[in-house]
């Protein structure tokens, strides 16, 4: 396995660009979760790297081999690249048996017979499929389906493998089986993963960093999951990786207010060090509010509801509805208001942004623009 870097490179379709001197390296033996709203240019990135697209600007380099490179006039041809690929309307073949899905990258390599078999079993042992050699897919539940998929992505000892939204046909349960899966077979096998995905919560379970798109198609963080949670880079990213409480701030001059229909003052320990925060907002995780009968900050308990592991909460702070998550050391600790009674309240690590400008309203024509592509060219 090897390590994939994407320098600057520039991608688009008939002039309009999609990515712009796009840069982003996957470490080997790590997986890299790239996440990032629907359009925003993840399988435009997945194409480049197979070589489904060629980028205008940059390079690309898996290891020490340089799979493409604009100044230097390199672009290796999409079937002698060694990526295999997982994705999702690409699964596995209905009228091949699962061995034949298996053993078909290598038949393509013209490898000797008795090799495609033994490669093809071993893969398969690796997802834990051997007992279905002989099954055809339609036999199959759709995360066995997709196991042999990853076989079919391991067997040519490929240097990196793409997954893009691979398990996003798949029930919850199913869901949450796959990512445990992957992560163990990713493990045994130090394999380097580019994972692709818009849903958050499966990236922060899976991945070793995490690089996060924004709309335009630019890469606004990379990091380890903590570090997106604890330090989001901007907005976009602190909006995007969990639910958040949003509350404005007035005042000046180190003395400022929460505006919430009445004005609040904001707890002095809340204020940040240097910097104004006049006119920008509060932002807080529902789970980063706390109960604290010592705070000035006194809300008003409007529900509470028992999830089994965690309490959720709607609080009125003034006019402002305010939500709360609450786990279940943290119901011991701080206690579980009921509807009614008023409770001192606190935020941990809140953080400071500009408001949102108003959203833009897209009509019916334009929506309409902004159709799904495959991966392998126009799509449904
Ligand atoms: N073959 C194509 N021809 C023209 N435009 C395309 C083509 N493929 C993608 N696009 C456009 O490029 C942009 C990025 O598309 P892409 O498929 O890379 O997004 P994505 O991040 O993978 O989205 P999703 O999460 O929905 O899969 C979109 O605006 C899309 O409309
Ligand atoms: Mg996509």
């Amino acid at each position: 396995m090897a390590n994939v870097r994407f320098e600057n490179i520039t991608v688009g379709y008939g002039g309009h660009m999609v990515l712009k001197d796009f840069s982003l390296e996957v470490e080997s033996g790590q997986i890299v979760c790239l996440v990032g709203p629907s359009g925003c240019g993840k399988t435009t990135l997945v194409r480049a790297l197979l070589g489904l697209n060629k980028p205008e600007t940059g390079s690309i380099t898996v290891g020490d081999r340089v799979l493409f490179d604009a100044k230097k006039r390199i672009n290796i041809p999409a079937e002698k690249r060694n990526i295999g690929i997982v994705f999702q309307d690409y699964a596995v073949w209905p009228h091949m048996t699962v061995i034949e899905n298996v053993s078909y990258p290598l038949k393509k390599q013209r490898r000797p017979k008795d090799e495609i078999h033994k490669r093809a079993m071993h893969a398969l042992e690796q997802v834990r499929m051997t007992e279905y050699a002989n099954h055809l897919p339609s036999q199959l539940s759709g995360g066995q389906q997709q196991r042999v998929a990853i076989a079919r992505a391991l067997v040519t000892d490929s240097d990196v493998v793409v997954m893009d939204e691979p398990i996003t046909n798949l029930d919850a349960k199913l869901r949450e089986e796959m990512l445990l899966e992957i992560r163990m077979i990713q493990k045994r096998l130090g394999a380097t993963i580019l994972y692709i995905t818009h849903d958050q919560q499966s990236a922060l379970q899976l991945c070793d960093k995490m690089a996060i798109m924004q709309p335009d198609g630019s890469l606004c963080q990379f990091g380890t999951d903590e570090d997106i949670i604890l330090n989001p880079a901007n907005r976009f990213v602190f909006e995007f990786i969990g639910v958040s409480n949003f509350i404005p701030v007035t005042g000046s001059n180190g003395k400022y207010f929460l505006d919430c229909g009445e004005k609040f003052p904001l707890p002095q320990e809340l204020v940040p060090a240097g910097g104004n925060i006049e006119g920008k907002e509060l932002g807080v995780r529902l789970n980063d509010v706390v109960f604290d009968n010592k705070s000035s900050l006194k809300a008003t308990v409007t529900s509470r509801v028992f999830l089994g592991s965690e309490y959720n909460y709607f609080l009125k702070l003034g006019q402002k509805e305010i939500r709360v998550q609450q786990d279940m050391l943290a119901a011991r600790l701080y206690g579980t208001p009921e509807a009614g009674k008023e409770t001192g309240i606190t935020f941990i690590n809140p953080h400071f942004y500009d408001p949102k400008p108003p959203e833009k309203i897209v009509s019916a024509d334009e929506g309409q623009k902004k159709k799904k592509f495959s991966l392998f060219g126009k799509g449904k």
